[in-house]
C-alpha cells in the first residue's frame, strides 16, 4: 500500500477519493469502476434468494477509516455506518496511536460453543458421567454430522457439561447443558454447529435419559477472544486546555466511572461499538450475534461494565486494552454474495478470520480512545456538530456544493438545527438567483 496518495483524504472530492485508494493499491480497477459507477448495490435476484419478501435494498454509507497501523501492518478499514463522526473520530484516534507504535493484538483459537441443553434428567450427576464418558463417541458423532468441516481441517474438538441450576426461589427447574467446542475454521459457523447439535441430540438423549429442548449455538464466544492494546505516550495527547497528563489521567478516570457505573458503561461501551459494528457489518458479518455477546461479555463479573481499561505504564503512558469476543467469519452467509462486503474483505487485503478479528478489536479500542478524549477534553459536540451540521444542511434539500456552504454557516450558528438550515440554504439560494 502506498500511503502517499491517502494524505488527506478526508479533503478530498467522492471521485478522488476513490482514484487515490486506487493509486495507494488498496482497491483494484474494477472496484474503482463499481465505486464510481455506482454499482455497489446487491442485485434484486440475490436480493430475492436471500431473504424472504424482498422488495429492495436498504443502503449504508460505506467509508474508509484511514490511519490505522495493527501489528506494524499499515491498513485501510472500511466502515458501514450512518452517524456521522464515527469515521473521522476512527481515523483521528488511528492517527495518534499508529504514531505511538499502533496496535498490538492477539487472538485466542478461534472454538465457537454449540449447546444441547436438556429438560427432565433424572440424576444429573450420573448423566454428567455420562456424557463425559462417552466424550471422544459424541465428538465423532458431531463431526459425522458436518463432514465438510473435518475435510477442511476443523471440527468438534471439546465437550464440557454444565448443570444449570437456579438457586433463588423462582421455581425454575434444573437442566443439563452440553457443549460442544467447534473449530469452525474461517467460518463464523452457525449452520456448521447448529447442525452438528442437532446431530448429537438424539445420542445424548439416548445417553442421559433426557429429553433435548434447545440445540443452537451459543452467540456467547468466549472461545474466541481478540484483544487490542496500545500504549500512548502523554505529549501525544495534549490540548489546546489540557496538559497530555491532564488528558491521560481524565481517560483513566472516566473509564473508571464506567467501570462502576452501568449507566456510563453501556454509553461507553456503545462507542466502542460504533467501531466494532461498522467493520462487522461491512465485512458482511452478523453484526446482532456481534452485540449479543459483547454484552454479555462486558457483564462477566456480575455487573455490566466498561469494556476498556485504561491505565498508565511505569513510564507515565496511557495503555489501553479491549478484549472481544469476536466469532467473525470470512466464508459464507451474505460475505461471499454481497458486493459490499466483497469490496471490504478486498479493501482489508482479504484477512482470514483471525486477523479480522484483529481489525475489528482495534477498531473498537480506537473508537473509544476517541470518544473519550472527546468528551473529557473539549466534549463531543465541537467535532459532532461540524459534521451533523452536513446531514442537516442534506435534510434542509441542499444539494452539491450547497452542503458544505450551509454546514460551514451552521457550525457557527447559535442555533443548530434544522429550520436554521433551511433559512440559510433559503438566503444562499436568494443570493444565487440574484
Ligand atoms: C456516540 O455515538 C458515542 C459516545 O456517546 C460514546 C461515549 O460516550 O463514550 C460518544
Amino acid at each position: 500500500m502506498d500511503t502517499t496518495h491517502l494524505t488527506k483524504f478526508y479533503k478530498k472530492k467522492h471521485t478522488d477519493k476513490i482514484e487515490a485508494l486506487y493509486l495507494a493499491g488498496v482497491i483494484s480497477k474494477k472496484e474503482k469502476e463499481t465505486l464510481l459507477n455506482r454499482t455497489l448495490e446487491l442485485d434484486s435476484e440475490t436480493g430475492n434468494h436471500l431473504i424472504e419478501n424482498y422488495i429492495g435494498n436498504y443502503s449504508m454509507p460505506l467509508g474508509v477509516a484511514m490511519n490505522y497501523v495493527i501489528d506494524a501492518e499499515e491498513m485501510v478499514v472500511p466502515m458501514a455506518i450512518e452517524e456521522p463522526s464515527v469515521i473521522a473520530a476512527s481515523s483521528f484516534a488511528a492517527k495518534i496511536i499508529g504514531s505511538a507504535g499502533g496496535f498490538n493484538t492477539e487472538v485466542t483459537q478461534r472454538r465457537m460453543i454449540g449447546q444441547v441443553t436438556l429438560k427432565n434428567i433424572a440424576n444429573f450427576e450420573e448423566a454428567s458421567r455420562k456424557i463425559e464418558t462417552a466424550k471422544q463417541d459424541i465428538l465423532s458423532r458431531a463431526n459425522e454430522a458436518y463432514p465438510s468441516i473435518v475435510k477442511r481441517g476443523g471440527g468438534a474438538r471439546d465437550l464440557e457439561v454444565r448443570i444449570l441450576k437456579d438457586d433463588s426461589d423462582s421455581g425454575i427447574p434444573t437442566f443439563l447443558s452440553v457443549h460442544i467446542h467447534i473449530d469452525t475454521q474461517e467460518a463464523m459457523g452457525a449452520n456448521i454447529v447448529n447442525t452438528m447439535m442437532e446431530g448429537i441430540s438424539p445420542y445424548i438423549e439416548e445417553l442421559t435419559g433426557g429429553t433435548a429442548l434447545l440445540r443452537i449455538l451459543t452467540n456467547y464466544a468466549t472461545e474466541c477472544l481478540a484483544t487490542a492494546t496500545c500504549v500512548i505516550p502523554t505529549n501525544k495527547l495534549k490540548t489546546a486546555t489540557f496538559s497530555g497528563e491532564e488528558v491521560r489521567d481524565r481517560i483513566i478516570e472516566a473509564t473508571q466511572v464506567a467501570t462502576i457505573d452501568p449507566y456510563r458503561a453501556v454509553t461507553h461501551n456503545k462507542g466502542i461499538m460504533n467501531g466494532v459494528d461498522a467493520v462487522v457489518l461491512a465485512s458482511g458479518n452478523d453484526w446482532r450475534a456481534i452485540e449479543a455477546g459483547v454484552h454479555a461479555y462486558a457483564s462477566r463479573s456480575g455487573q455490566y461494565r466498561s469494556l476498556t481499561t485504561w491505565q498508565k505504564n511505569d513510564t507515565g503512558d496511557l495503555v489501553g486494552e479491549l478484549t472481544l469476543p469476536l466469532p467473525v467469519g470470512t466464508v459464507g452467509g451474505a460475505i461471499s454474495i454481497h458486493p459490499g462486503a466483497q469490496l471490504a474483505h478486498s479493501i482489508m487485503n482479504h484477512p482470514n478470520a483471525h486477523t479480522l478479528e484483529r481489525i475489528i478489536v482495534s477498531v473498537g479500542l480506537a473508537q473509544n480512545f476517541a470518544a473519550v478524549r472527546a468528551l473529557v477534553t473539549e466534549g463531543i459536540q465541537t467535532g459532532h456538530m461540524g459534521l451533523h451540521a452536513r446531514s442537516l444542511a442534506i435534510s434542509a434539500g441542499a444539494k452539491g456544493d450547497h452542503v458544505q456552504q450551509v454546514a460551514d454557516i451552521l457550525k457557527h450558528s447559535k442555533h443548530k438545527n434544522l429550520q436554521r438550515a433551511k433559512n440559510i440554504l433559503l438566503n444562499l439560494l436568494e443570493e444565487f438567483d440574484k
